[in-house]
């Protein structure tokens, strides 16, 4: 007599639309946050040789980003900026004509409400060596003097018209100074989306790339060991503590545990930034035919979803949006279906 499995989890695979109907995971552009880089003085969009298809944008070409986004009804825009001119203090990045902060109003003015204006809140842009902090006289970074700068760069910022700042400088304290800052000046509108996990890590080799960095060294002092996992429930504990609305883990590909812990934990939203490094590595492949672009963007985007994160910041966030929509559309449905 035959025998038969009792079990058969290949029937609800059997068809896309079967699949579609059970998957436990879906993405939407709203789970996507776009990072852009705005370069003072260009005159025409920059290509940036590590990241193929990523620009650093003129002030001009930024609002043309802006609009695709919020037309794209992306969850938000993450704004970072380079100035022409950098100094031990970071101060460009302190001035309210510098230029991200004008690019944050320009931005803030175009699209208004229709999509999250966020900022990356941190020196590492501003300054002429390169670390996300003052340095003491011994050249490490000054804990407690940078986030003097940080609270400072905070209400600038939001003055500006941040919906949202993300400090990504991993200074001890900082969130709690930040909301402090933020409030005292009138901005308790304001969200913190603090990277609370962030990682000492050479995933970030293309964005020093992106932000003509004058790093030299590395940020070991500061970020994360990539050996840890345990101190990641640490910091975002303390973030959350100190007042943090949304929380992050950085980078996110090779973190999906690390994610996965801080989803336990945390009871606000948590991001996870897929950062130059990971495009990169898919964008290289791609190019040799190594690989499907597309279905690997997607796979990665719905793992970093599927580990915990409610939002993914990801250099695809508008092609993989259109994507999105694309898949969605009922016209895809003969062209989907399979044996
Ligand atoms: C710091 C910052 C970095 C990134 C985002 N914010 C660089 C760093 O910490 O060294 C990296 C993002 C990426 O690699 O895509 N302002």
């Amino acid at each position: 007599m035959a025998t038969f499995p009792a079990q058969r989890p290949r029937r609800l695979r059997r068809t896309p639309a079967v699949r579609r109907l059970v998957a436990e995971i879906r993405l939407h552009p709203a789970d996507l946050i776009l990072p852009v880089f705005v370069r003072e003085g260009l005159t025409q969009p920059e290509p940036i040789s590590s990241m193929p298809g990523v620009f650093q944008h003129t002030e001009k070409s930024l609002l043309q980003a802006a609009d695709d986004a919020a037309l794209l009804g992306l969850g938000g825009i993450m704004l970072f900026g380079i100035p022409s001119v950098r100094d031990a203090h970071g101060s460009a990045g302190l001035d309210p004509e510098g230029i991200l902060n004008r690019s944050i109003a320009a931005v803030k003015e175009r699209v208004g409400d229709a999509l999250p204006v966020m900022s990356d809140l941190c020196l590492d842009e501003f300054t002429d060596h390169g670390h996300c902090g003052v340095l003491d006289d011994q050249g490490a970074v000054d804990n407690d003097r940078t986030l003097g700068l940080y609270a400072r760069m905070a209400a600038v910022q939001a003055a500006a018209g941040a919906d949202v700042v993300a400090p990504s400088g991993m200074m001890d304290g900082q969130v709690e100074v930040i909301r402090a800052a933020l409030d005292d000046a009138g901005h308790q509108n304001v969200a913190i989306l603090a990277y609370s996990a962030k990682y000492a890590s050479a995933y970030y080799g293309p964005f020093r790339e992106a932000v003509d960095s004058q790093l030299t060294g590395d940020r070991r002092q500061y970020q994360m060991d990539a050996a840890n996992r345990t101190e990641a429930i640490k910091e975002t504990e303390l973030d959350l503590a100190e007042g943090a609305d949304m929380v992050m883990v950085k980078p996110a590909g090779s973190y999906l545990d690390i994610l996965s812990d801080v989803a336990e934990v945390a009871d606000v939203p948590v991001s996870a930034y897929q950062v130059s490094g990971e495009y990169a590595m898919i964008e290289a492949a791609a190019a040799n035919g190594w690989i499907d672009r597309r279905a690997v963007v997607l796979e990665s985007l719905t793992a970093i979803r599927r580990a915990g994160a409610t939002s993914v910041l990801t250099y695809y966030a508008a092609e993989a949006a259109r994507w999105i929509r694309e898949d969605q559309s009922p016209l895809r449905r003969s062209t989907t279906a399979e044996p």
